[in-house]
């Protein structure tokens, strides 16, 4: 175009004055002609961009009107790339893919109901602090269906994952805890390559104030382990899902092995230049403030343990491990001059507040391990039901509850009184 303008300006500047040159005039008008078609393509195409642009914003503010209020603002908080728009043929596959990419989330992960306890309370108390995130559970197949069902009234997604056992036996016996070659299953999160960013959180994890602004930190972010402080601690962590780095890890795992038999070693030999690298990346220890660290340093609990975010209760004893009387509000044992005696009792009241009542829904009948005191009273007490529970709760949903027997008004009270006192 700027040379066509050229040539159409010297061929101007060499008409004689006043009158007309043949060969130029021909010059002029080819050059101007070109230049017209030019311009003709450069505002049909302006054209087209324009109208897609205004389809594209029509078709965004009118979903966005029909979305709630907490996904509007994440979706309209989240970079929005031209790449994704243009590469996308449907606008409605465009706008999914820009919603997914903008979703971040908490994940957590139990192979069993026990520690499946933990990642309900940790979910609870995701969203009793008001969390804007997803949360998603990764859970082993050998979790029950009761557990399921309680797991999908809380987290977004429940997802089923192959437990992943790093084997090590010997070195998993000196650090006391055969149980952990299992967190090798933790890796999976990185598979999760639906969400844009995530914090890894162990279900023995308890967030005690809102965590959102751990999103704003770049992988891998974590706290200091309180055994080797030049280690990160791998109860918490920020990551970015990658197939790809998800491959290398488990190539890690074949060719190194983790120097303590769980994901921990794993994944302090793989990110190793943590300690160094970036501050950034440096979490303050109030977002997993491990119980371990508590006791070994207690003047500092004096001092900054208000501070606390999130407890790890790391360490072999759990508060599932406990056993807690519902009517005292009181552990069981001689615990309450652990330094971590008051948020043992905080997960206990939101374990009985808000967990067990849709446990005991979900199980109905059938005996589970509450961690109650009362439990053991209450099932000697308990009359063995002709029917099973699963026909019991059809029965109750038909309307043919018994109400003369077992579903006698104060079979129900004396339920309610062991459970909800
Ligand atoms: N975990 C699990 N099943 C197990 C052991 C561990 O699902 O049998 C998961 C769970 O999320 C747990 C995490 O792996 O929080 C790490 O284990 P743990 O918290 O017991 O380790 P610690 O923090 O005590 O070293
Ligand atoms: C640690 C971490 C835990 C991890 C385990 C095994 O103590 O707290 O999250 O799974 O070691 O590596
Ligand atoms: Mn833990």
């Amino acid at each position: 175009m700027a040379i066509l303008q050229v040539h159409q300006a010297k061929a101007l500047k060499a008409m004689p004055e006043g009158g007309t040159h043949p060969g130029l005039m021909q010059e002029l008008r080819t050059a101007t002609d070109f230049a017209l078609r030019a311009t003709k393509i450069t505002a049909r195409s302006l054209g087209k961009a324009m109208s897609t642009l205004v389809v594209q914003e029509r078709h965004l503010w009118l979903n966005l009107a029909e979305m709630r209020d907490m996904n509007k603002a994440r979706f309209l908080d989240a970079p929005i790339s031209q790449h994704n728009y243009v590469k996308s043929n449907s606008l409605d596959r465009c706008y999914v893919k820009l919603i997914s990419l903008a979703e971040q989330a908490f994940v957590t992960l139990t192979t069993n109901d026990s520690y499946a306890r933990g990642a309900m309370v940790l979910g609870k108390s995701l969203r009793n602090h008001k969390t804007s995130k997803k949360l998603v559970v990764l859970i082993g197949p050998h979790v029950s269906n009761q557990s399921r069902a309680v797991l999908h009234k809380i987290f977004d997604e429940v997802r089923v994952v192959d437990v992943l056992n790093s084997g090590d036996t010997a070195t998993l016996a000196m650090m006391k805890r055969p149980d952990l070659g299992v967190t090798f299953t933790k890796l999976h999160c990185w598979t999760l390559t639906h969400y844009s960013k995530c914090v890894f959180m162990d279900a023995d994890t308890l967030v005690v104030s809102n965590i959102d602004e751990l999103f704003d930190r770049e992988e891998l972010s974590a706290t200091p382990d309180p055994g080797w402080p030049d280690c990160f601690n791998s109860g918490v962590f920020v990551f970015r899902p990658s197939n790809e780095t998800y491959s290398k890890l488990l190539k890690y795992c074949t060719e190194h092995g983790s120097f303590d038999g769980g994901d921990q070693g794993v994944l302090n030999g793989f990110f190793s230049d943590w300690a160094t690298a970036d501050i950034n990346k440096h979490l303050p220890f109030i977002y997993n403030m491990s119980s371990i660290a508590i006791y070994t340093y207690l003047p500092a609990l004096k001092q900054y343990g208000a501070n606390a975010k999130v407890v790890h209760f790391l360490g072999q004893m759990k508060p599932w491990s406990y056993t807690y009387n519902l009517t005292q509000r009181r552990l069981r044992g001689d615990v309450q001059a652990s330094s971590q005696h008051g948020f043992l009792l905080q997960w206990w009241a939101l374990y009985s507040a808000e967990v067990l009542p849709a446990l005991i829904r979900e199980y109905g009948d059938q005996r589970f391990n509450s961690g109650c005191e009362e439990e053991a009273v209450e099932s000697e007490e308990r009359v063995q039901p002709l029917v099973s529970s699963a026909e019991r709760r059809h029965l109750w949903e038909q309307g043919q509850a018994d109400y003369m027997g077992i579903d006698s008004f104060d079979n129900i009270q004396k339920k309610l009184d062991v459970f909800l006192k």
